[in-house]
């Protein structure tokens, strides 16, 4: 379970209030997507509950752990050892393959089996490939491996499917729900296109800094099933 209570963020000293009282819960194997228009602070929650941002006051909590209460240390190994992030902008490092890109995730939490989450996500022939051989949906599916071979207990994911077309958006969404389907993992997804949130258990909505509307889809539908 995450929760996070009364989260309140700013920047430039205070001039520009991001976050106003935000409270949320998200349980355990949920897979949870956060709507709202540009600017409306998503980004910003997102930095905030994965411990990439520290709060001007309220607290995040993770199971027993609150990662608010936790010096830059314990909070960098919080990191390290329970999350992924899968952003809308690629991040691979360019001058490396496939393999070496997921093998970074991989080698931070010591797992040996990173070649077969690249089969997993579909790019077996591409091992050798460096990020500039692959199209957007490929490279998306590298950051998905790489996310992933680091068994993350929750993935936070930042408009993935923002710089995609259709047909490419939709196999890349369709390969993250089913590793969620077989590992179990947390989900939290931001994204600007509502049909998505048919995929999700649980729909967030903000405006202007505050939670504005939460509910639960009892029948959530596959990649193929929503519209675009
Ligand atoms: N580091 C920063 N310094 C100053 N202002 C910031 C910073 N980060 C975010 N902001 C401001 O906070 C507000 C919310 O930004 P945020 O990126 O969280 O929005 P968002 O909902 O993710 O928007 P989008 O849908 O466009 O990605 C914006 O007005 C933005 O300019
Ligand atoms: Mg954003």
């Amino acid at each position: 379970m995450i929760k996070a209570h009364k989260i309140y963020k700013s920047f430039q000293s205070g001039a520009v209030q991001v976050l106003k009282g935000v409270s949320l819960e998200i349980a355990d194997g949920d897979f949870a997507v956060i709507l709202g228009a540009s600017g409306s602070g998503k980004s910003t929650l997102m930095s905030v509950l994965s411990g990439l941002e520290r709060p001007d006051s309220g607290t995040v909590v993770f199971g027993n752990q609150d990662i608010t209460a936790m010096n830059d240390k314990q909070l960098t190994e919080f990191r390290r050892d329970k999350v992924g992030f899968i952003f809308q902008q690629y991040y691979l490092l360019s001058h490396l393959s496939v393999e070496n890109n997921v093998k970074l995730g991989a080698d931070l939490a010591g797992n040996k089996n990173f070649r077969e989450i690249i089969e997993q996500v579909g790019l077996k022939g591409k091992f050798k490939s460096k990020p500039s051989e692959l199209s957007g949906g490929e490279q998306q599916r590298v950051c998905i491996a790489r996310a992933l071979a680091k068994n993350p207990e929750i993935l936070f994911l930042d408009e993935p499917t923002g710089a995609l077309d259709e047909k490419t958006g939709r196999e890349v969404l369709d390969y993250i729900s089913r590793l969620k389907s077989e590992r179990g993992f947390t989900m939290i997804m931001v994204t600007h296109n509502e049909n998505i949130a048919q995929m999700a258990n649980t729909v967030i909505r903000m405006n202007s800094g505050e939670i504005t509307e939460v509910y639960k889809n009892n029948s959530p539908k596959t990649a193929f099933e929503i519209g675009w």
